[in-house]
Formats: C-alpha cells, structure tokens, sequence
C-alpha cells in the first residue's frame, strides 16, 4: 500500500479500514444483538483478510464501542506474526461524551489501555463540540509532545473551525481532519483550505456506502466501464489521484480486495472533473446529532 507524508514528518496509508460498522451492526443494523465472540470474530477476519491484502490503516473512535475488541484482535495479529506494530497506521477518536469531561490525558490512557497499546498514530476530536473544543485540543498539542499519540487531527469540522483553533492562537493545527467526502459530496473549501495549510484531508464514508443512487450512477457507471474497474474503484482512485485519503468499511471480502486494489491505473483529469461534477453536497451520515450547533 503507497504511503503519503503528514506534515510532522508520520506517514499516513494511501486508504485506510474503518470499524464502525462493527458498532452499528452490534446494535442497530439488524436490531438484533451480536455477541462479543461472534463480533470479535467477524472484526478479526475482516482484518486479517485486509492486511493480507495490503491494508494497514485502522480507523476507530471511543463511540464505536470496539475499542477493548480491537485490542485483542491486536494482540492476536502481533502474537501470530500477521503485523508488527510499527506496520499499523491505528487511529481513535474522544467522542463528545468524552470532550465534556475536559480530561484529555485520562482519556487517551483509557483509549490505549483499552486498545492494549502504547501509542496511536492519529488520535482526532470526533466533533467539533461547541464550547469544549478549543480548550481540548490545547490539550492535545500538549499530549502530542508525550509520545502517546504520533499526530492529531479533527474530524466533521468546516473551515470557521480552522478559522477559530487559528484564532484562538492554538499550538498546532491538525495534522488530519477526517470529514464525510465522496462524489456526492466533494467539500471543495474545505480541501482548498486544507491544502493551503498542509493538513492531509482524510475522506470518510469514502464510497458514500454504495447507495442504490451510487450504483446505479450513469456518469460513474461509464467510467467504470471505460477503465474496466468497478464503480467502488474508480471512486476510491479518485480520492487516492487527487491526495485525500479514504476510509471505507466492509466485513465482505471481496469489496475489502476490490476497494484497495485502485494503484494499477489513473484517471484522467477530464474525467476526475468529470466526478467531482457530480456533487450535490449530500450527507449520508446526519450533519449534528452528534454536535449541537455544529
Ligand atoms: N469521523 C466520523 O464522524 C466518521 C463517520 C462515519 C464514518 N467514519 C469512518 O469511516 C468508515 C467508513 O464509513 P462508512 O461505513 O459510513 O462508509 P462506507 O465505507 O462508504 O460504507 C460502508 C458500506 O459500503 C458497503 N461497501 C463497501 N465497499 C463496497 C464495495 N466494494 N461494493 C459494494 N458495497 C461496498 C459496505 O457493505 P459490505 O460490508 O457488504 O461491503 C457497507 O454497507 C467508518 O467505519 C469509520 O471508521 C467516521
């Protein structure tokens, strides 16, 4: 998997695995209740069949509620010779319920013991929490010094958030801001901005979970006939082409294999425009019920 280069000198997978929908398959996906066994089972799979396939970035956060499964899943790809540590790109996250108790250094000791690790490598504010955010990132700059964490990041934040660590004088900007990006909805400032700053933007729900309207897009469907790629592909390299990361997740191997195999070919600029003309600033996740005022 090709690598880019944050800003403080970490490098940062091309296209990373993320985990929720091992939290949201636990408790609302089939509104039936998942055991840890089955749970731990399904994650460990899932992720011993990605890194055979070249995936070793890992993206939770504490609301995910996987935490404490994913170190044991750790624990068992360190013992059994799968990974190395140092081979791992592992991202978490301090929710709101967190942020509100203004303890960060607590928080991120409970993350890794949870994790069974001495470090992450990206460690982000879930939101943007008014009234609380500014004051916790402080004291993020201030752990990144610690070692505990290699770089910080926000994720679903705009450019007046910039706008405001900036003015609030704040040691560090965020190395990573990871926000909702897909064809659909192409975040043009926000990316300029970020640009600009040097701030790596990491694209979540990176394939705009292949919605029926996704599938069945014409100008996507096109392409992916023209480069003989699948749609989900020919999304993934544009994310990959234009330097912004996407994190996607699955449990299907299959998509798993197809999803990060998007560095045999390029698009070309026409048709790159041709993609990001699709936008229609839709969100697939909701905008703030998780952050009032956001
Ligand atoms: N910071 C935040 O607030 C935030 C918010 C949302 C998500 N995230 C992160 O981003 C990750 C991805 O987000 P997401 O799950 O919302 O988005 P996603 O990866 O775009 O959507 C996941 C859905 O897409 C399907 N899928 C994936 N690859 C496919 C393929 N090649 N063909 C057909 N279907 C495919 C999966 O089904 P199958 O299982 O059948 O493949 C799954 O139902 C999360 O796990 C999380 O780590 C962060």
């Amino acid at each position: 998997m090709q690598r880019r280069m944050l800003n403080n000198g970490v490098e940062i997978p091309s296209i990373i695995l993320g985990t929720s929908i091992c939290d949201r398959q636990c408790f609302s996906r089939f509104g039936n209740y998942v055991s840890d066994k089955v749970l731990f089972k399904q994650m460990s799979d899932g992720m011993i069949y990605a890194i055979k396939n070249g995936v070793t970035g890992i993206d939770t956060g504490r609301d995910y509620n996987n935490e404490s499964l994913l170190g044991k899943i750790f624990n068992e790809l360190f013992r059994n010779n799968i990974a190395k540590r140092e081979e791992l790109f592992i991202t978490t996250k301090v929710g709101n319920g967190q942020q509100r108790l203004r303890d960060m250094e607590k928080e991120i000791d409970i993350s890794l013991k949870a994790m069974n690790l001495d470090y992450v490598d990206l460690w982000m504010l879930h939101w943007p929490l008014p009234d609380f955010y500014i004051e916790n990132w402080k004291q993020l700059c201030k752990i990144y010094k610690s070692g505990k964490v290699k770089s910080i990041g926000m994720a679903n934040i705009r450019e007046r958030h910039l706008l405001e660590l900036e003015q609030a004088g704040v040691e560090l900007m965020p190395q990573v801001v990871q926000v909702e990006c897909h064809p659909f909805r192409t975040i043009t400032g926000l990316r300029e901005m970020c640009k600009t700053r040097n701030i790596q933007v990491e694209a979540y729900t990176a394939n705009c979970a292949m919605l029926p309207f996704v599938r069945e897009n014409l100008v996507l469907q096109q392409l992916a006939q023209k480069y003989g790629k699948s749609i989900t592909q020919i999304i993934m390299r544009w994310h990959v082409q234009q330097g912004v990361v996407p994190i996607f997740s699955s449990n299907n191997p299959s998509h798993i294999k197809e999803n990060v195999d998007v560095f045999d070919f390029s698009l070309s600029e026409e048709d790159m425009q041709l993609i990001f003309g699709l936008n229609i600033d839709y969100k697939y996740h909701p905008e703030s019920v998780n952050c009032p005022g956001y």
